[in-house]
């Protein structure tokens, strides 16, 4: 059975590890200029091997260019199990622009609706009024089934909250990891409070906390013999689901072997004690 966590108020049910979907810049620039995706193959195996490990939550953003590919890695499962995110890029947030994006990624994705559609970052240019309406609208036609902001500080937050009518944010995704606790003062707290999920973006510090640089600190060697032999991304990992149930670290998903140790981080817990060892040793 795989494990599943609420997301937010809603009634949506997701792992509690996700996959992301960013490769890198130059991956952008030739899938989208010249139209060649280096190692296609390799992320779509990758991104079947998370679903077949139990993983359900799949992040994208119609800048990634990777919609295409999600659109082809999830062909033959069932939709109903899954959960798709993508976001849109601010310079399309006006109401016409907002729904010709939404348009264009439910095409490139393949899909009816869209499980959440994030605000990539907030905009200078078009007021949050205007965007949010559009959001709603989208909701009330049902292409996209929740709405969920990324990027934004808590002031930007509670003005995206207050722009919305009827529906609510169920999720913020923002850059957060053991090497990058920022957002635990402010954003994590108001979260918790608002029932309002986090997707935590480099939760292995896009990279930094997946390599051999952090292994020689004891603490990881004592959590991997105390729980079973864990490796260093799995206890990474681990530690936003032993501290949070509504923090959901997105990692990403470009080899098949990485994301099925990644989804090894699900399904056990770190005690109090390990948790502030752990912070402490990487501070
Ligand atoms: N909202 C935003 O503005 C925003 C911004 C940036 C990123 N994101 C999202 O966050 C996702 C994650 O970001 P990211 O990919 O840059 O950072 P990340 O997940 O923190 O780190 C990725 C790096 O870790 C490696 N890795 C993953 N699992 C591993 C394992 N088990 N063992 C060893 N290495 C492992 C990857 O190598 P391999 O590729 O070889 O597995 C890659 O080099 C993106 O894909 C995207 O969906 C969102």
């Amino acid at each position: 059975m795989s494990v599943r966590v609420r997301l937010g108020k809603t009634d949506s049910e997701i792992s509690p590890v996700g996959m992301g979907t960013y490769y890198d810049p130059g991956w952008l620039v030739s899938s989208k200029l010249l139209k060649i995706t280096p190692n296609a193959e390799k992320h779509i195996s990758a991104i079947r091997a998370g679903i077949e490990s139990g993983l359900n939550l799949i992040d994208t953003a119609e800048i990634y260019g990777t919609e295409n590919l999600i659109s082809r890695a999830i062909s033959g499962f069932d939709r109903e199990e899954l959960f798709i995110a993508t976001k849109v890029w601010p310079t399309h947030f006006s109401n016409d622009k907002i729904k010709k994006s939404c348009e264009r990624s439910l095409r490139n994705l393949g899909l009816k609706q869209i499980d959440l559609y994030q605000l990539h970052f907030p905009s200078r240019k078009i007021a949050i009024k205007e965007t949010m309406g559009a959001m709603e609208e989208l909701v009330d036609q049902g292409k996209i089934r929740h709405i969920g902001i990324s990027n934004f500080n808590l002031a930007q937050m509670r003005e995206a909250m207050d722009a919305l009518k009827k529906y609510e944010i169920v999720s913020t995704q923002m850059h957060f990891s053991l090497i990058r606790r920022e957002i635990e003062r402010d954003l994590i707290p108001f979260c918790k409070d608002n029932n309002i999920s986090v997707l935590a973006y480099y939760p292995l510090g896009h990279g930094k906390l997946s390599s051999g640089r952090i292994d020689n600190k004891p603490i990881f060697k004592k959590i991997e013999e105390i729980h079973g032999g864990k490796t260093v991304p799995q206890i990474v990992l681990n530690w936003f689901l032993s501290k949070y149930d509504f923090v959901f670290p997105i990692p990403r998903a470009s080899d098949p072997d990485h994301v099925r140790e990644n989804a090894g981080s699900i399904g056990w817990r770190m005690t109090p004690a390990e948790i502030e060892t752990l912070e402490k040793s990487l501070e």
